[in-house]
């Protein structure tokens, strides 16, 4: 602790004005011990009655606590009493920041505070089983990992373990070697920007899209077009020819939850084979199909290499996890690998084993099993809910997948929407309207109903109140 006294009047008042100071400052946290008084006055050549003259100062001003036998700590100071300096304003110091500043605020999650239920996109299904699956597995690859920096493309066991899972599951033939093991689908992104994209470069996307990866290719100072979807999915006759990325996410379109058209899907492979352009295939929930025919996922038919694909374990595990992984055409393989490894040399190894003992022994499976027949549940809890409480007054999309569904609202403006979305907050009831993610704006505005986080009993209780706002909207 580096405390300086001023020189200025009693040395009990010069201590006791430099500790506050120090608390105040943040220096001195909450709850931390102070020195003893012999240590103290030893240090800064002073007699203790000194120190404890001050220390006795703080404690009237509650700036500090005695702890029988303990000694003195500094009491919980409300943040608000510390002051924080204004942090001064400085330009942007690259084009890069220039355009982060551009962008709109971006928000993860979370305004949930104070809400009875929450019908938010994103919450995880919470496995007591998985998570004492992942305890032993996280247990164990602490133990037994390398210390080493691990492979930046990824641990080959666990590259392999995924290469046989995407076999099964998406009906995608991958090399373990074109595998990239990335920090999540935004690092995919990130990544493929820098690996395909000069600054001006066209991405396209579908419109509606997932913000956080139109910001990301933003970011990098991609010109991202918005292309219109409709029943089929994206309209691949509208996308320009100049595209040299197009973001798709075919399996289950986000937000609008439709599936893209086989006849679609064959006509962007060849879009991107006459044009030279690259497919981003976002397949974000594609393992979380209700259908008794899932659909494999675009990768399956991409005969010229033009797919980089990417799956992430946000949704099958959870979103804190921050992993994913890309399947790389193979003649951009070392690009990706290269990018990756300058960017962070590699993503955690401990988290990586962990996760490559899950499929060894079969838990991940399971786990997947199990989260596809309660996130069924669920949906179905939902989609009866708003049958019985809300016929007539919404329309829910016939998605068969994921852990959301769009619950359109025929007849509504965005105004009306809003005061929707108001009075379900006044009865403790979290609702997200659609529109935001579009450019366009949608002919029928509508919901975007998470139903992963809430039990079956709450999701009937938050369609009742759903149900009760939209009759008592005027
Ligand atoms: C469309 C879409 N893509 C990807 C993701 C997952 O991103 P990440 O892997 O970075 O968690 C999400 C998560 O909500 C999503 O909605």
């Amino acid at each position: 602790m580096h405390l300086q006294l001023d020189n200025k009047g009693p040395k009990h008042e010069q201590l006791a004005r430099s500790l506050r100071l120090a608390i105040r400052s943040g220096q001195l946290l909450s709850g931390s011990k102070l020195p003893s008084t012999r240590m103290l006055s030893e240090n800064l050549g002073l007699s203790r009655n000194t120190v404890l003259r001050a220390y006795e100062q703080l404690r009237i001003e509650r700036l500090g606590v005695m702890r029988e036998g303990s000694g003195t700590y500094v009491n919980d100071v409300p943040l608000s009493q510390v002051p924080v300096a204004s942090p001064r304003r400085v330009e942007a110091q690259s084009a890069f920041a220039a355009r982060l500043r551009d962008l709109p605020p971006i928000t993860l999650g979370g305004g949930g505070a104070g809400l009875r239920y929450d019908l938010q996109y994103g919450a995880p299904l919470v496995n007591t089983k998985l998570v004492s699956a992942w305890s032993t597995a996280l247990a164990t690859a602490a133990a037994t990992t390398s210390t080493g920096y691990p492979h930046p493309q990824g641990l080959p066991e666990l590259r392999e373990a995924i290469a046989r899972f995407l076999a099964t599951w998406r009906g995608v033939v991958a090399d373990p070697r074109d595998i990239v093991v990335v920090g999540g689908t935004q690092q995919a992104l990130s990544l493929s920007a820098r690996v395909l994209l000069d600054v001006g470069a066209m991405a396209a996307m579908e419109d509606p899209c997932y913000e956080l990866a139109s910001h990301a290719l933003r970011a990098h100072g991609a010109d991202v077009v918005g292309v219109r979807t409709d029943d089929e999915g994206l309209v691949v006759d509208e996308l320009p020819r100049q595209a040299r990325l197009v973001h798709v996410t075919p399996s289950h379109q986000f937000p609008a939850g439709l599936t893209m058209s086989l006849r679609r899907r064959r006509q962007l492979l060849r879009f991107a084979e006459e044009n030279s352009s690259w497919i981003f295939e976002d397949d974000y929930d594609g393992e979380l199909s209700y259908s008794a025919t899932p659909i494999a996922a675009l990768r399956s038919l991409d005969t010229g290499d033009r797919v980089i694909y990417v799956g992430s374990f946000s949704k099958m595990m959870f979103p804190s996890l921050r992993l994913a992984y890309v399947v790389c055409p193979a003649g951009l393989r070392k690009d990706f690998i290269r990018a990756k490894m300058l960017e962070d040399l590699g993503c955690p190894a401990i988290e990586q084993a962990a996760m490559h003992l899950l499929f060894k022994r079969g838990a991940f499976e399971r786990h997947l099993g199990a989260t596809v027949l309660e996130l069924r549940r669920r949906r179905s809890s939902l989609l009866g809910g708003l049958a019985r409480h809300a016929a007539g007054r919404i329309e829910a999309d016939d998605s068969q997948l994921g852990m959301h569904v769009v619950g359109w609202l025929p007849g509504f403006d965005a105004a009306r929407v809003d005061r929707l979305v108001a009075s379900a907050r006044l009865r403790g009831l979290g609702l997200h309207p659609v529109h935001p993610y579009y450019r366009v704006p949608p002919p029928r505005p509508g919901l975007l109903l998470g139903f992963a986080g809430l039990f079956p009993s709450q999701i009937e209780e938050a369609t009742r109140i759903l149900g009760d706002c939209l009759r008592a909207l005027p």
